[in-house]
């Protein structure tokens, strides 16, 4: 069953609420250090506005626990959003009420307007009934295009499309599923999977999962340290997740038994503490000095992982090798998207990290497809339905 596209509807006259995701950075003076995910929606909501719609922008910013809190204001969203379309987007006071619902009503075909942040209100993340009918008066078309937060069953991403008469996926969701459907479902092989990031614990679902699709998967990041002291290296100050260790024996045994290719890093970038100012040297694996911590993959693994980049038909990649943020520590992640970049492979990257070094590295451009989604992201690679995406399939069989 196909989600319901955009595309296939009529919008002239039309009261089209979209969903995005505009969850973006934004540093102590309120400016926004990222747009991407606001670029990303643009197709979605220009495609709204050349049809006739009356386009409302709807998202969650940051975690404001249910109240409003200045800080977390959609005013410097709507600010940029109306940079990028060059014209004039409104901002409303909140995102529910009479007020809201009266500068609705007031709308023009080719206007946009946005509401305040969505998490203003509790009754957002806890999924309410009540609460998402109250969105739904502002629409006649529901349309989902925030697929970094279709794995929450928030009422903005699920409990809405109970309430809405017609309901679709955006261009940007509708090329996320696709991408990730190209890389997971039916892949051109070998399907290499590149894994890295902060923690065993946030990735053992994508693990299992890609071990079960994957011809070879390669770890990188904090998660491999946890794989390494499982083998009975001494990691040094180097993170590991100690009640993970029997279950990162057991991961690599059962790699071992079905023939699957698992890589870890055969040497590392060390220093003392996690700071761009520290010492630092290379060192193999086995010979981390005591208090010393990995903080990148180093050059050996560069060129391993590199060399199974190589032959590789699809990649899929989730979570940074090293410590990105601090320059020093952000060589093995850039130059393994170089490689990836040179590949003749379908790839696909996600998470906030990873976007960024594409683009700092200069090799954006080689790389098939850059998800905007995080948690979502992975939660796929899991093999996990998002809810966003079930409640449109749901909203699509309604309609037959
Ligand atoms: C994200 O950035 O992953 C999404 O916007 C969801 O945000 P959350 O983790 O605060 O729910």
């Amino acid at each position: 069953m196909k989600v319901p596209s955009l595309e296939e509807m009529d919008l002239k006259g039309k009261r089209v609420f979209i969903r995005v995701d505009f969850n973006v950075p934004i540093d102590e003076r309120g400016e926004i250090t990222d747009d991407t995910r606001i670029r990303s929606a643009l197709p979605t909501i220009r495609m709204a506005l050349e049809r006739g719609g009356k386009v409302i922008v709807a998202s969650h910013l940051g975690r404001p626990k249910g109240k409003p809190d200045k800080r977390f204001t959609m005013a410097p969203c709507a600010k940029r959003l109306s940079e990028l379309l060059q014209r004039e987007v409104h901002l409303a006071p909140d995102c529910i009420g009479p007020e809201v619902e009266r500068m609705v009503s007031q709308m023009e075909e080719g206007q946009v307007l946005m509401l305040e942040n969505l998490r203003f209100h509790p009754e957002e993340e806890a999924n309410d009934d009540g609460f998402a009918r109250e969105l739904a008066k502002l629409l006649d078309i529901y349309v989902n295009d925030g697929f970094a937060v279709a794995h929450r069953a928030n009422a903005s991403v699920e409990a809405i499309v109970k309430f809405s008469p017609l309901c679709a996926a955006g261009l940007l969701m509708k090329r996320e599923l696709e991408a990730l459907e190209k890389a997971l479902e039916a892949p051109a092989r070998p399907l290499v999977a590149i894994l890295g990031g902060g923690k065993v614990a946030d990735k053992l679902g994508a693990v299992h999962r890609l071990m079960k699709i994957a011809d070879k998967v390669i770890i990188g990041g904090a998660l491999a340290y946890t794989f390494l002291r499982a083998k009975g290296i001494d990691t040094g100050a180097s993170l590991v997740e100690e009640e993970l260790l029997s279950q990162a024996a057991k991961i690599m045994a059962r790699a071992k038994r079905k023939g699957l290719k698992l890589y870890l890093p055969v040497d590392c970038v060390v220093a003392p503490e996690k700071s761009d100012k520290a010492e630092r040297m290379v060192r193999p694996v086995q010979e981390i000095p005591a208090g010393w911590m990995a903080l990148d993959i180093g050059p050996a693994s560069i060129a391993l992982f590199s060399e199974v980049i190589s032959d590789a038909k699809t990649i899929v990649w989730n979570g940074p090798m090293g410590v990105y943020e601090l320059e020093p520590f952000s060589t093995g992640t850039k130059e393994l998207v170089k490689a990836v970049a040179q590949s003749k492979a379908f790839s696909i990257l996600g998470g906030g990290d990873l976007d960024a070094a594409a683009h700092q590295s200069g090799y954006a451009e080689g790389i098939s497809y850059i998800s905007t989604g995080g948690g979502a992201f992975v939660e796929l690679l899991e093999g996990r339905k998002l809810p966003g995406v079930e409640a449109l399939l749901r909203c699509s069989k309604r309609r037959r």
